[in-house]
């Protein structure tokens, strides 16, 4: 079978194609199936996971997905723990991994480190979020659960509601869903949080059609998945600006009162206040299941990258 993932660098969810993900997703049921089981497909290898910016669900769900493969796993959290805080280059940094492991996972907070990284790096690298940019793995993570509770990605109403400008879990659900044909696609924010230029100008090449607006109420009614995220406070170059976005938008049992009953919530996860607690409880909630399949979908791209059968 043709596998386009073998040896790849995984940089932005729009560098695959609907197929590749589909197959990704077939490898994420397979993983899920021997779900409690330790696997040797990846015995003797050792994964990198380099998170130089703070990280729970990425990192956590990656090392479990490695070691449950059979990979070890070195790391490295914050920049303080690392050479980095010597002034050692992350080029340089990037150098060692390489010459240690396999396969790095990188998370910082430049735009395009990971793809830095992976001009450097012979092993395949994988961003696990760099900066505002790209979060390829979340993307996947959010599609192969929008297909699990739903059986499509395809034909659905989708409402984003968030920090568009400077999130990019929130952005990168966005570029994934370009791959599929979803029904409607409403972008929801405050007008300072909408998508940057380049990420419209992007969604314009593609022909993509989405419509941004700033109030969720009017459409509530007509949307099967409703995605939010956080406002990123550490994107603001002006704390002021953020003090004045941040409780901007709530999604609670008021806003769900109107939705379909079979309306799902997704979100990336950390929650700051922009998911009232009382909808944790409702059919609604869909965000830690969400999280829970992080490691069957890491297991999937780990296995497919490393061109092993699970
Ligand atoms: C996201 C991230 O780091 O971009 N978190 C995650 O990986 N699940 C979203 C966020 O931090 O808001």
């Amino acid at each position: 079978m043709d596998n386009p993932f073998k040896g790849s660098d995984v940089v932005s969810v729009l560098d695959f194609s609907r197929r590749d993900l589909e197959l990704l997703f077939e490898y994420a049921d397979r993983a899920q199936r021997h779900a409690g089981s330790k696997l040797d497909a990846l015995r003797g290898k050792v994964v990198a996971l380099a998170f130089f910016e703070p990280s729970t669900r990425t990192r956590f769900s990656f090392e479990v997905a490695a070691k449950r493969l059979g990979a070890d796993v070195i790391s490295v959290s914050g920049e303080e723990a690392t050479s980095v805080a010597k002034g050692e280059s992350l080029a340089d940094t990037v150098r060692m991994l390489d010459a240690y492991s396999d396969l790095i996972v990188v998370r910082h907070r430049y735009e395009g480190a990971a793809k830095l990284a992976a001009e450097i790096a012979e092993s395949p690298v994988v961003n696990g979020g760099d900066g505002w940019q790209h979060h390829p793995t979340q993307a996947m993570i959010d599609l192969y659960t929008v297909l699990k509770l739903f059986g499509t990605i395809d034909g659905l109403n989708y409402a984003l509601l968030g920090d568009l400008r400077y999130g990019r879990a929130i952005v990168s659900f966005l570029y994934g869903l370009t791959r599929f044909r979803p029904g409607a696609v409403y972008l929801v924010s405050p007008e300072p949080l909408r998508p940057r230029r380049e990420v419209l100008a992007k969604l314009g090449e593609l022909g993509f059609k989405c419509e941004a607006t700033c109030s969720l109420e009017p459409i509530i009614g007509e949307v099967d998945v409703l995605y939010v995220s956080r406002v990123q406070k550490e994107r603001f170059p002006d704390p002021a600006e953020y003090e004045r976005l941040r409780g901007s938008y709530v999604v609670n049992l008021r806003t769900l009162s109107r939705a379909k009953p079979g309306l799902k919530v997704l979100h990336p996860l950390p929650r700051v206040d922009e998911i009232a607690h009382e909808v944790d409880g409702t059919p609604h909630a869909a965000y830690f299941y969400q999280a829970s399949l992080g490691v069957p979908v890491r297991m999937a791209l780990l296995s497919l990258i490393s061109g092993v059968e699970i």
